[in-house]
């Protein structure tokens, strides 16, 4: 059996469509605090199997303990549940401290209490901040968080490697990912972010179904090919497996250490305004944006060497900007019906 936190959120739902088709059991715990249970039925509907679910939250100390005290055969772990905005997280770090560390703390006490040993946890490419040299390697220097999110972040991973230190038959690997974008081909599963969408993708769609009046772009000026910044979009569906092979690993113990991190991405950096037309030329349409100024704590640019997840994961992107901006696309308009 397969824990999956936040399973029922973007990634942690396609994550479970994968293991679900990969013949993996699995179940759920999530808080519906950033989903709803339309995704449950979404994932079952794709994959003909409903996942057992548990609506519980990470906080929720005594919880937690029961859950592992009932479930006696979990054999992984893929830990998702956590706030990612950015934005947010400045405005109310505490939540962000309490909801992604605490719960992480609460997780693993349980975690090495029950002898359990294995877990894939949801990083990213914000720990790296405004790397020096592009492509970002895995080696590159973690520097100074610029969002309490970020710094949960780099706070986590710190952890972890005090825990596979203090413990040494645990073993974790760290998933950095790059930006996540897309929907599942099938329509049925995709993003679904409360109130204003704080990413690109999102805001465009809306912008393109007529739910947002134009799309702000955050700074023509920076150092890139055409002003805007840039970063590494990879497909939800290419992320989500990516999940799948490094739990493999694990289970199968081909890890070369108790704690390994890889780079999620497609190894491509994309522009905004680069974006903004592929999304036109796909999708045979036009985006109503305007210039804005920079949004506080973007980096210029941030793009993935996934040269270590495809030689020791054996994994590589296999969908392009265009795929996912189309299921993007569908799955706006499917929300839309
Ligand atoms: C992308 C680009 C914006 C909105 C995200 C997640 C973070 C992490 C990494 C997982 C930036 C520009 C955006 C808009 C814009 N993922 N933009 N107008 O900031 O790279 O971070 O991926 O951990 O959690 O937040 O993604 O989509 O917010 O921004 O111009 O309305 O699009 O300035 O250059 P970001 P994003």
């Amino acid at each position: 059996m397969i824990l999956v936190t936040g399973g029922l959120g973007f990634i942690g739902s396609h994550t479970v469509v994968a293991l679900l088709e990969q013949g993996y059991e699995v179940v759920i715990i999530d808080n519906l605090s950033n989903s709803s249970l339309a995704v449950l039925d979404g994932i079952t509907k794709i994959t003909g199997v409903k996942p057992h679910f548990e609506q519980l939250d990470l906080r929720n100390k005594p919880a937690v303990h029961y859950f592992f005290e009932k479930h006696k055969n979990i054999e992984g772990v893929i830990h998702f549940a956590a706030s990612k905005a950015v934005g947010e997280s400045v405005k109310n770090p505490l939540l962000y401290y309490e909801n992604n560390i605490g719960t992480l703390v609460y997780l693993l006490q349980e975690m090495t209490r029950h002898g359990l040993s294995n877990l894939i946890f949801s990083s990213s490419c914000t720990v790296y901040g405004q790397a020096a040299t592009l492509p970002i390697t895995e080696e590159a220097p973690i520097q100074k968080a610029l969002s309490p999110y970020g710094n949960t972040k780099q706070i986590s991973e710190a952890i972890l490697k005090d825990t596979v230190n203090a413990y040494p038959a645990f073993k974790a690997i760290a998933l950095r990912y790059f930006n996540p974008i897309g929907a599942h081909p099938s329509a049925l599963i995709g993003e679904l972010p409360r109130g204003t969408p704080q990413n690109l993708i999102p805001y465009i769609t809306q912008t393109a179904i007529g739910k947002r009046e134009e799309l702000a772009v955050f700074g023509s000026d920076y150092d890139t090919s055409d002003g805007t910044a840039v970063r590494d979009y990879i497909h939800v569906i290419d992320l989500a497996e990516a999940h799948i092979v490094a739990l493999a690993r694990l289970l199968a113990a081909k890890n070369k250490s108790n704690l390994e991190f890889f780079n999620i991405g497609t190894g491509t950096g994309s522009s905004v305004l680069e974006v903004i037309h592929a999304f036109e030329r796909v999708n045979k349409l036009k985006v109503n944006y305007k210039i804005a100024p920079k949004r506080p704590g973007d980096v210029t640019a941030a793009y993935a060497d996934t040269t270590l997840a495809n030689n020791e994961l054996g994994w590589q992107s296999r969908l392009s900007l265009e795929d996912a901006l189309r299921d993007a696309w569908h799955w706006e308009q499917k929300l839309a019906e």
